[in-house]
């Protein structure tokens, strides 16, 4: 009884930081999907005690401020909205956060501007930003980022090339002047407790969310998930370098399939002289447009979009995210005590 104590409150010093920084009961947050992340899953993860935050996606600011208004009233716990810098509208989205006294904003999708990120900071709103170097990480430090969030490769959807393995050895030793949140490839208690003892403030998790009892998204999509090993969530691939592909991790179908043929074929009619060379990119960039919304919300998981990570492989039941939280807790709980015992 005294050791189960002891490690709970080993726990609690290892995530205080984070849980100071974003007023929760765990340092467990609930990384924004978009299309996934909205009132319902994110309530339910505050509720919980992690910290939900809100996708806003591509969405116009009506929308969002509809989206911030009905998540308070499923939840008194604070949460966050993340916002990707590079939304035509993003000063207008900024508005609406502000006007609904949102305690916290995450800047994702590119760098932000040192000026947003002081217009949120000047607004007494904590802001958030994805980091993808130690360098650029305290470059954002210095513009008035409040908290950095690394995100590894095994995560799902946008993802970087480098492991959060790599990413955590290389930026958790060296930023210590504010909470560092690490996300990709987390789906137990061990691998959280790890990050912790290595110094991140807390964590942030996607794919498992995405599959809880809560999330909205259709029944197809998460028995896709279920079936999922880890090596079925792969980065889509590019066939030449002149046309750019984003890299994006998800559950091998039809559809990315269907992905290297459209590559191969827009290819082949550039180089027969029949589209230009921009003609060409756009046709390869908008291949995958509107097919997240077709795969979480229709259901139509060949030709949509299964954005997921490589965690995919560890949810074999669906869960409520109450249990999630449950789960990852007690097994960093054992974690620790048998560390006490050997
Ligand atoms: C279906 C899906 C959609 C996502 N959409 C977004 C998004 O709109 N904005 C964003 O910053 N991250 C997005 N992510 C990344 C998550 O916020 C989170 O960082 C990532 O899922 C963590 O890694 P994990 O999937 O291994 O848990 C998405 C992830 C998934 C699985």
């Amino acid at each position: 009884m005294v050791d189960k104590v002891t490690s709970e409150e080993r726990l609690q010093a290892f995530c205080q930081r984070g849980c100071d920084f974003l007023g929760t009961r765990y340092s467990i947050l609930g990384g924004a999907m978009s299309w996934v992340s909205e009132r319902h899953l994110v309530s339910a993860i505050s509720n919980a005690g992690g910290f939900g935050v809100l996708a806003c996606g591509a969405m116009e600011p009506e929308r969002l401020d509809e989206e911030i208004k009905a998540t308070r009233a499923l939840t008194k716990f604070p949460f966050g909205v993340n916002l990707i810098t590079m939304h035509p509208k993003l000063e207008a989205l900024i508005d609406v956060c502000l006007e609904n006294n949102v305690s916290h904003i995450v800047l994702a999708g590119g760098l932000p501007r040192e000026k947003v990120i002081k217009r949120i900071r000047d607004a007494n709103v904590k802001v958030m930003v994805f980091a993808p170097t130690l360098a650029l990480a305290k470059r954002l430090v210095r513009s008035g980022a409040q908290a950095i969030v690394i995100e590894g490769s095994e995560a799902g959807g946008h993802v970087g090339p480098v492991s959060l393995n790599v990413l955590a050895q290389e930026i958790l030793p060296h930023l210590e002047d504010v909470p560092v949140f690490v996300a990709g490839g987390i789906g137990r208690g061990e691998a959280m407790l790890a990050y912790l003892e290595q110094g991140a403030a807390g964590v942030q998790l996607g794919t498992l969310f995405a599959a809880s009892k809560e999330s909205i998204a259709h029944e197809n999509f998460k028995q896709s998930f279920l079936r999922a090993n880890a090596r079925d969530a792969v980065v889509t691939s590019q066939l030449d370098e002149r046309f750019p592909v984003i890299p994006v991790r998800a559950i091998e179908n039809d559809a990315s399939k269907k992905f290297m043929k459209h590559q191969a074929q827009v290819i082949e009619s550039y180089q027969d002289g029949k589209t230009s060379l921009k003609e060409a990119q756009l046709e390869i960039e908008h291949f995958w447009a509107g097919s997240l919304r077709k795969a979480v919300i229709e259901g139509d998981i060949e030709n949509g979009s299964l954005m997921a990570g490589q965690s995919v492989g560890l949810v074999k039941e669906l869960l409520s995210v109450e249990e999630i939280i449950g789960t990852l807790r007690d097994q960093a709980l054992k974690a620790i005590e048998k560390k006490k015992h050997s």
